[in-house]
């Protein structure tokens, strides 16, 4: 009570002391306004303006990460995301019952495993670096090689891939998938349309479409979006730098890169065995070509390259400007590079990749086998 009657004496003096001192405020006005404005005024508006056709050039070349990457011939819809969130982490989709997608994409680490090569099957591997799925399905086709036209094709591979999955065909996961009494009516749900809603491309297409919904936008994101200190000074220079020498050459759009087919070793021959794009295209002159790699989440995805041979980001990016553009980086642009690279590491949407409760087998789901 006491407190109340001290602030409205307060508020009161404070009303009078306006009322009967105009002329004191009008003169106190723009010596405040003066010293707001000082900031925008002199020093920092030319960062700012540089920052802000920086941010103009950048969205630009990189264009905005969408939250859903869609795709007319497979509409995503929460059933199929829902059945193809169980199907990703679905390890009785492998022979023995001990591989699932997750296993060499685990979403919880970006999306890789960290080998250079990952163990399928009776712990075999096979001659390139797991990429990660998430933004994969941003890219132009999948694969280093670009031998899948979409995630929804690319899914079909690795389930009969011996060194992978391992599983005999496509009848026998059907069956699996028949087996497992609540699966039927999830196909029937995710795919209302289809007379036979349970079969291998329907699989195929429910974890396609929850791939769909894998973007990871990052600080850049917001940066491009207009809010232009997002980056740091460093992240911005780097960001500078990443124009100036030429990586945008082919690290471009959304995920940057993932959108075209490029010599590895263009300026200076890269030794390496894989055939890459001409294993795909049966012309020699595609030779040492790969899809370009998305720098999205780059710091958290090592190992590097095709073939996973080189640990650290660091090389992979004094490689770059060696092989790619005939440069040797100075150390503070190396450094600049860097800065901005960790900037793509985006936000993962933990709710959405929870792994979910995967049904109960069924009395004739066949058992592992390890041979
Ligand atoms: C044993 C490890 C392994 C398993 C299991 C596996 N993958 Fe892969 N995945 C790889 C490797 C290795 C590559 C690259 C192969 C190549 O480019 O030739 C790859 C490539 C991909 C790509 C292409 C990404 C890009 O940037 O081009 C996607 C998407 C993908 N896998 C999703 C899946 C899905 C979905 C499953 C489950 C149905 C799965 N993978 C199971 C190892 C695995
Ligand atoms: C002429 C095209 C080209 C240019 C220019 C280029 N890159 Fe690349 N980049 C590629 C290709 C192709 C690969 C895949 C290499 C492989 O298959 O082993 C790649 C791979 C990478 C990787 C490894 C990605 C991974 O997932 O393994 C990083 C990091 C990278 N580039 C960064 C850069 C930076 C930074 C620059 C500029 C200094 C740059 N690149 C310039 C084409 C290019």
């Amino acid at each position: 009570m006491l407190r109340l009657l001290a602030s409205l004496l307060t508020v009161l003096a404070l009303a009078c002391s306006q009322a009967e001192t105009p002329a004191a405020d009008t003169t106190a006005e723009p010596a405040a306004n003066a010293m707001a404005e000082v900031p925008t005024e002199s020093e920092p508006e030319p960062v700012d303006a540089a920052r802000e056709a920086l941010r103009i050039r950048a969205s630009a070349i990189f264009g905005g990460m969408p939250d859903e990457v869609s795709n007319e011939a497979n509409p995503v819809t929460e059933e199929k995301v829902s059945l193809g969130r169980m199907l990703y982490y679905e390890k009785r989709l492998s022979k023995n019952h001990d591989i699932a997608c997750n296993s060499c994409h685990q979403l919880d680490a970006f999306g890789v495993d960290g080998e250079a090569t990952s163990p399928g099957h009776r712990g075999q591997r096979g001659d390139r670096n797991s990429p990660t799925v998430y933004n994969a399905a941003l890219h132009i086709t999948q694969f280093w090689d670009g031998r899948a036209p979409d995630v929804e094709a690319q899914a079909k591979g690795p389930v009969l891939n011996p060194i992978e999955m391992a599983m005999r065909d496509e009848a026998s996961v059907v069956a699996v998938l028949n087996s497992i009494p609540d699966y039927p009516p999830l196909f029937a749900e995710a795919f209302p349309d289809d007379a036979e809603p349970l079969t291998y491309d329907n699989m195929a297409r429910a974890i396609g479409a929850f791939e769909r919904r894998l973007t990871t936008p990052s600080r850049f994101d917001a940066f491009l979006e207009g809010q232009i200190d997002a980056l740091s000074d460093d992240e911005a220079a780097g960001l500078e730098t990443f124009f100036a020498v030429g990586c945008i050459q082919c690290h471009v759009g959304p995920a940057i890169g993932g959108g075209s087919y490029q010599k590895l070793g263009r300026n200076l021959p890269y030794p390496t065995e894989d055939p890459g794009r001409a294993g795909v295209t049966g012309d020699e002159a595609d030779r040492g070509f790969f899809k370009v790699p998305s720098l999205r989440n780059i710091e958290q995805t090592g190992p590097y390259f095709h073939d996973g041979s080189i640990a650290s980001l660091d090389e992979a990016v004094r490689l770059m400007g060696r092989h790619q553009l005939g440069i040797e980086l100075t150390d503070p642009q190396q450094t600049e590079i860097l800065a901005f690279l960790a900037s793509l590491t985006g936000q993962v949407d933990e709710a959405y990749i929870q792994q979910p409760q995967l049904p109960e087998r069924g009395l004739d789901t066949p058992a592992p086998d390890p041979r």
